[in-house]
């Protein structure tokens, strides 16, 4: 059993097949972490998916006896972290669930049972021993009932889904992995899972920063220990929050006929020319959830659909759809893409867009079937305009 630090350890499971996420695509898998607090009234924060349930109390009982736990903290109620819950309480029947009021209203909705609650709001306290523990509410990061666990004794953060990454490793802490995969998973998890929240972030980064923290152990992936790694991340978290950006661009499209793929790869070569950072993502072969993480660094998006019966492509759609509900902030979008007989259907694109909270850029440019060449070089002009337009 991992013991992150003296008295703390890891109890948590690693799901190393998990490949979708509610809809995010997870390659790399992902850990459902709960953290063991061995102390004169042992506690658990958090706990892991229902299906993780016979790995974590593995651990546990490498450690103490599960009957000895009396509180299980849930600091978020979304079944990758209460699902076992049900289970670990017949284990541990002393034990009452500490969360806060709409945790309580969740879990009862979730698991159709009334356990035994304590109900916990902001700055209250609960002390296990030689740990004081603290809790804070930060709502909608991830959910209304979210809430973090401070340790003072240990300077520990438990954010739950703050500052997670979906990635299953035999590491577990983020400096014993390169850091560019590490930032890359974590950047993936905000752009698919936070980005919706960015006030909700500030706000929560506002609460957290005033504590003495030496340690961030979120729920998913990799601990932050070391403080240039706490600094980095905390510090990604502000930058992302605040919808900042880089002058680079995303080129996404479908085609049907390489009719728009040609104007796609004119336009990419059009950028690359001009030195703009671009990168050209064709959804027959990308995940929409990367094209939000490269959406997540980037200030302009050109969006790129052939249209069929009247309407984009439901890849297009698919995609509109998802960055409806993560509304972006602070990002131009440009629109292109080819048609048969009628444009009528980028009138959706362009409203989407809209909808999802892109600026648009500039009128865009549809062609009828199959574009001439004098139309793709007149797609060099289109280029300069975006760029002034990014770099404005
Ligand atoms: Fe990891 Fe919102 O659950």
């Amino acid at each position: 059993m991992l013991e992150i630090r003296e008295g703390v350890f890891w109890a948590g499971a690693i799901d190393w097949n998990l490949r979708v996420f509610h809809g995010y695509s997870t390659p790399a898998g992902t850990t459902y972490n709960a953290y063991l607090l061995r102390d004169e009234l042992p506690t658990l924060v958090d706990t892991v998916k229902r299906d993780g349930f016979g790995e974590m109390l593995g651990r546990i009982r490498e450690v103490i006896d599960p009957r000895e736990i009396r509180y299980i903290i849930s600091n978020h109620t979304e079944m990758d972290h209460s699902g076992a819950i049900g289970r670990l309480l017949e284990c541990c029947p002393e034990a009452e669930v500490v969360c806060s009021s709409k945790g309580a209203e969740e879990l009862r909705r979730h698991h159709k049972r009334d356990w035994r609650f304590r109900v916990v709001g902001s700055g209250d306290t609960l002390d296990i021993g030689a740990r004081r523990l603290r809790f804070l509410p930060i709502p909608m990061v991830h959910w209304p009932e979210s809430m973090v666990t401070y340790s003072e004794h240990d300077r520990t953060l438990f954010p739950n889904d703050a500052f997670g990454q979906h990635f299953a490793s035999h590491e577990r802490f983020a400096d014993e992995v390169p850091a560019g995969i590490v930032d890359a998973q974590a950047a993936k998890y905000y752009g698919n899972i936070v980005l919706p929240y960015g006030s909700q972030v500030v706000k929560a980064l506002e609460a957290v920063g005033g504590l003495d923290v030496d340690m961030i152990a979120p729920s998913h992936g990799l601990i932050w220990r070391r403080p240039e790694d706490i600094a980095r991340i905390t510090g990604l978290y502000a930058r992302w929050a605040r919808h900042d950006t880089d002058p680079r661009v995303v080129i996404v499209y479908d085609t049907m006929w390489h009719s728009t793929e040609a104007m796609a790869r004119r336009l990419y070569e059009g950028l690359a020319r001009e030195n703009v950072p671009a990168v050209l993502m064709n959804l027959q072969a990308t995940h929409i959830s990367d094209v939000v993480t490269e959406i997540l660094r980037s200030r302009m998006v050109l969006f790129g659909t052939p249209i069929l019966n009247s309407r984009m492509l439901p890849t297009m759609a698919a995609l509109l759809m998802y960055l409806k509900g993560l509304k972006p902030k602070k990002r131009l979008s440009w629109t292109f893409g080819s048609y048969g007989w009628s444009p009528i259907g980028f009138k959706e694109v362009e409203a989407s867009l809209k909808e999802a909270g892109f600026e648009p850029a500039g009128e865009g440019k549809y062609v009828p079937f199959v574009p001439d060449e004098a139309e793709l070089e007149g797609l060099a002009e289109t280029v300069a305009m975006l760029k002034a337009k990014l770099l404005a």
